[in-house]
């Protein structure tokens, strides 16, 4: 809402996945085609953010760390899509929130209000990551949109073979999350 409280609110959108045919990347543009009006999506690719190193760190953040962050600072609130991996968070994933929550106590994700979302070609939609993923976010103070929960079970059957969504109950939850995302960026802004 540009520091203002007036304009469009800017989220910034990201799926746990590196894989060009990922369901979770594919979920996220479609979150992108189906914003409310008065709602911008950025997306950002998590590919080349190297594994946390605190050495690293030490000597700055590197370049796509440092876009990632200010991607973040940018954006009023984020959108986040994450695969399930042995019924937790993908270490692509986590170790992006890893980054971001640095330096401790003035990151950019800090108090950002989030909504998170995930795909899976299994039956539980990604229930078991998306439990673990707000729990790091809690680490980092975000308020989180509750409900609805966006958790596509069976995403074989929700996607063609280009991965666009094709699912119009699926399309019409993401687009309540961000309704729902919309609203919370609203609150936290007043
Ligand atoms: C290492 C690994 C672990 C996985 N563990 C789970 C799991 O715990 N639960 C689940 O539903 N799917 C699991 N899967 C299947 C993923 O849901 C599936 O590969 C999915 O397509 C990954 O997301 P993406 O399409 O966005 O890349 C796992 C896949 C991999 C590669």
């Amino acid at each position: 809402m540009n520091g203002t409280g007036s304009g469009d609110i800017r989220i910034l959108a990201f799926a746990g996945s590196l894989r060009k045919a990922s369901y979770n990347r594919a979920l996220v543009r479609a979150a992108a085609e189906a914003a409310p009006d008065g709602m911008e999506v950025e997306i950002f690719g998590l590919e080349g953010i190297p594994l946390f190193d605190g050495d690293v760190e030490a000597k700055g953040f590197p370049e796509r760390v440092e876009a990632f962050h200010e991607a973040i600072e940018r954006a009023d609130g984020l959108l986040i899509s994450t695969p399930e991996y042995q019924h937790g968070v993908p270490g692509v994933l986590k170790n992006a929130i890893d980054w971001a929550s640095r330096p401790p106590g003035k990151a950019t994700i800090l108090g950002k209000p989030v909504a998170i979302m995930g795909a899976t070609p299994g039956m539980w939609g990604t229930a078991r990551a998306q439990a673990q993923l707000r729990q790091a976010l809690v680490y980092n103070r975000c308020p989180m949109v509750l409900q609805p929960e966006v958790l596509v079970a069976k995403a074989k059957e929700r996607f063609d073979e280009d991965r666009r969504l094709t699912h119009d109950a699926t399309r019409g939850f993401v687009r309540r999350l961000l309704e729902e995302l919309g609203e919370l960026v609203r609150r936290h802004a007043t």
